[in-house]
């Protein structure tokens, strides 16, 4: 695959940019009414992930529909703890649920089975075969921290009371599902690499649970771990570090000191602080507010003139965070469109 023509890459690498790079965080998903046929076709939403033909159609999807510069594989952040063995379920309008982690016994009792989840592998392989040579693609996980989060409280319904409780508390276990958690993910995140994925985003989606010193210990020294035994083995795929939800100088300290190659904004981030403080230390992708593709779309051609106004042609043109399930799927391609379109005043 010839990776000098994808534009995400020359942007991620600091090679000149054939155009602007443009993908959204679920752009597979239930706005898409061919999802939602290919979503019968499995009994359970798991089903689905560990379901090779069926993933790598999810992953598709939205590249045969859009003119996007990025495949992002159909998987879960939460496959993770289903390989350590703990049961998941996907409920369909309250989110995910695992069996809580809430004693030394469940800790003691979590067991990395690889084999539970090579399929996704395989939907890795299968996919690659078919994508053209300009799309990217893109392997993920969560955060160590956010996956943790998951696992201790066992849903996101509350805020994860446990999990922050834990930390006061109990910090030494803790620790512990942050160590069982960065050896499965970099094995998950290898195994993709291996089967084609080009690029990893780390999804962090709870990091703005966490401020100073807590980010600082919880969020950004689990994720610089995991980013060096990647780099150790795979220093030539380029990491994407994504800690939703953080406050401004938290973004600042985890662009700095986690050794990601690239930093996700979401749209809480001013244009200028985005600007001055974050895009001279590393690439950024983001930051469109997902309610944006609401609207129609001269109020999305604002919207992506007003960020490249500001972070110019070199930037990752995404949303702050993942498609809204109301989203008008002739919105997204709006979107893409006015990306690619998109000329500085
Ligand atoms: O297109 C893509 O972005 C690729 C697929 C993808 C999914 N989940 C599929 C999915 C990705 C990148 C994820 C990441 C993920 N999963 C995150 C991090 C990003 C974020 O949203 O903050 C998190 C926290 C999860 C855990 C998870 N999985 C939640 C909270 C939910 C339920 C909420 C929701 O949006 O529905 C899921 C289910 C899920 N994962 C769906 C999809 C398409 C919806 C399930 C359905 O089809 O009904």
């Amino acid at each position: 695959m010839d990776k000098s023509k994808q534009a995400l890459l020359q942007a991620l690498t600091g090679q000149p940019i054939a155009r602007t790079p443009v993908w959204l965080m679920r752009q597979a998903g239930r706005y898409l009414p061919e999802y939602q046929a290919l979503r019968l076709k499995a009994p359970t939403f798991l089903d689905l992930c560990l379901t090779p033909a069926l993933a790598s159609e999810a992953t598709l999807q939205p590249v045969r529909r859009y003119d996007v510069d990025a495949a992002i594989l159909f998987a879960d952040i939460l496959l993770v703890p289903y390989a350590l063995g703990r049961s998941l379920v996907f409920q369909d309008a309250r989110g995910p649920k695992l069996d809580p982690v809430d004693s030394g016994a469940a800790l003691n009792k979590l067991d990395w089975n690889p084999k539970k989840i090579e399929s996704v592998f395989e939907t890795v392989s299968l996919t690659k075969r078919k994508l053209s040579p300009k799309t990217a693609f893109i392997g993920f996980s969560g955060g160590l921290w956010s996956v943790a989060c998951y696992m201790i409280d066992g849903d996101s319904r509350h805020g994860f009371p446990a999990t922050l409780n834990a930390l006061r508390q109990r910090p030494g276990f803790v620790q512990s599902i942050l160590d069982i958690l960065l050896a499965a993910t970099k094995e998950y995140l290898l195994g993709q690499i291996q089967a084609g994925v080009q690029v990893v985003q780390i999804f962090d989606s709870w990091a703005g649970l966490l401020t100073g010193d807590d980010f600082l210990r919880w969020v950004v020294t689990p994720t610089n771990r995991l980013v060096d035994l990647l780099k150790k083995e795979r220093p030539d795929i380029p990491i994407i570090g994504f800690p939703r939800g953080a406050r401004d100088e938290d973004y600042q300290v985890y662009v700095r000191h986690t050794g990601v190659d690239a930093l996700s904004i979401d749209d809480s981030i001013s244009l200028d602080f985005a600007k001055d403080r974050l895009q001279p230390v590393k690439p950024l992708q983001g930051n469109v507010a997902p309610s944006v593709l609401l609207d129609g779309e001269r109020v999305i051609r604002q919207e992506v003139d007003r960020v490249l106004s500001a972070l110019g042609p070199r930037h990752i043109v995404n949303l702050g965070h993942g498609v809204l399930p109301k989203t008008p799927p002739d919105h997204v391609a709006d979107f893409v469109k006015a990306v690619h379109a998109w000329k500085p005043g």
